[in-house]
């Protein structure tokens, strides 16, 4: 159980590597030709370019086993500050037929959740961003008491309250806009809130509402970027006074990064995004000569199935998207094959990032565990399943 003087020291070793790191982890290989460290850092760049396919896509899964890196990158430290207890010990499952109308990994993680969280003793329990309320009815299942869920589209909340008036369940569903100013009002003292992968804003706003009516919480948080402000603002007070004193700065990009994991996609899913990513690398290299700029150029991203036949047909939509004047006669396998090659560098380069990613994530949390306990509250950080049913596994909770 984490003190809060255990909080602090912890926020405070994993905040100084990531600030003396930043110039290392920030940058985004696929956007730059030559990562901006390498001039600084030649050895590391050969060792990573040198290393074979398999050798990559292991260390992607799992940076901290066996990496070639430690002499030059904190490898261990960064291990040992990022890991975490488990806290579900569930192996026994739930019945199944509590899971039908859920999709089956939602469905595991759901069980899992429920698992990780403490007992429920006396506590009015509240969904937060509910959905159809799938946790919610597996809540009121588990413990035999009442759910609220809060959810902001009324079409979700109509068919998730079909689905719990079929069952018999007491679960209310409440079209609710939790970033309005109102929302707090749902919580009080003698209550929990349980939030299953809510984004950025969504859960920060539920920690403010939590702290200031003393309600319960069991989170589970998921993208940390999707925030209103470009820059982070730390939640709690010691989060703003370590990062002023470390001098660490973190941008919405940065974290994205918290959450750039790809261990849950199917291959066929994986494959289609390497060729995606080949191809988007393909036409950065033919835009930088057709601008006569060697200036990275974002290119929105296209959903699974979108993507065009063949190269040629990616650089031309890429090109209108971007009002991109591409030469009358071009090289297509050349600037094909170049991008392939570009995706082999920077997937390798990538894995210095992959090493900050988790010890980011856990910064992340233990700023949020900071704020708890600076509103008073005993709290637990852990993870409740593994990282190949979901990689946002980490489960936040008041006691
Ligand atoms: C990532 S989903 C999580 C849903 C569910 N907890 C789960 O794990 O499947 C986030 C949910 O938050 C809802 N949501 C987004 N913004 C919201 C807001 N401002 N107020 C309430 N709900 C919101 C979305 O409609 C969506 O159902």
């Amino acid at each position: 159980m984490p003190s809060e003087s255990a909080t602090a020291g912890r926020l405070a070793a994993l905040g100084r590597r990531l600030a003396e790191w930043r110039p290392l982890w920030a940058p985004l290989p696929f956007q730059h030709r030559e990562p901006p460290w390498r001039g600084a850092h030649g050895g590391l760049a050969e060792t990573l370019l040198s290393l074979p396919d398999a050798e990559v896509e292991r260390l992607q899964a799992d940076p901290f086993v066996d990496s070639p890196l430690p002499a030059w990158l904190p490898v261990r430290e960064l291990a040992e500050l990022s890991r975490l207890p488990i806290l579900s010990n569930a192996r026994q499952s739930l019945p199944a037929d509590w899971g039908e109308g859920i999709g089956a990994r939602k469905w595991r993680q759901i069980q899992a959740f429920v698992a990780g969280m403490g007992a429920i003793e006396d506590e009015r329990l509240v969904e937060w961003c509910a959905g159809k309320g799938h946790l919610a009815r597996t809540l009121a299942r588990c413990h035999g008491v009442p759910v609220t869920g809060l959810e902001h589209q009324p079409s979700l909340c109509e068919a998730g309250q079909a689905l719990a008036d079929r069952e018999g369940l007491p679960v209310r569903l409440h079209a609710q806009d939790v970033l309005a100013p109102g929302a707090g009002d749902w919580l009080a003292p003698g209550h929990r809130v349980a939030a299953l992968h809510a984004c950025g804003d969504l859960h920060a706003q539920l920690l403010e509402w939590a702290a200031e009516r003393g309600a319960a919480v069991s989170l589970a948080p998921c993208c940390y970027h999707r925030t209103a402000a470009t820059d982070y603002r730390a939640l709690s007070r010691q989060g703003r006074a370590l990062m002023a004193e470390q001098g660490l700065r973190l941008t919405r990009e940065d974290l994205a990064m918290a959450v750039q994991e790809t261990v849950t996609a199917p291959r066929g899913h994986r494959r289609h995004r390497q060729r995606a990513n080949a191809w988007r690398l393909g036409f950065d290299l033919l835009q930088r000569e057709a601008r006569g700029r060697d200036a990275y150029l974002p290119v929105p991203s296209l959903a699974y199935g979108r993507l065009p036949e063949d190269f040629a047909g990616f650089c031309r939509w890429a090109a209108e998207r971007k009002g991109v004047e591409l030469p009358a006669s071009v090289d297509w396998g050349a600037f094909e094959a170049a991008g392939w090659r570009r995706l082999a560098e920077v997937s390798r380069l990538e894995l210095v990032r992959q090493l900050f990613r988790r010890p980011l994530e856990v910064w992340l949390a233990l700023d949020r565990v900071a704020r708890l306990e600076e509103a008073g509250f005993r709290v637990r950080l852990g993870t409740f399943c593994e990282r190949a049913l979901t990689p946002r596994n980490l489960l936040i909770e008041t006691l």
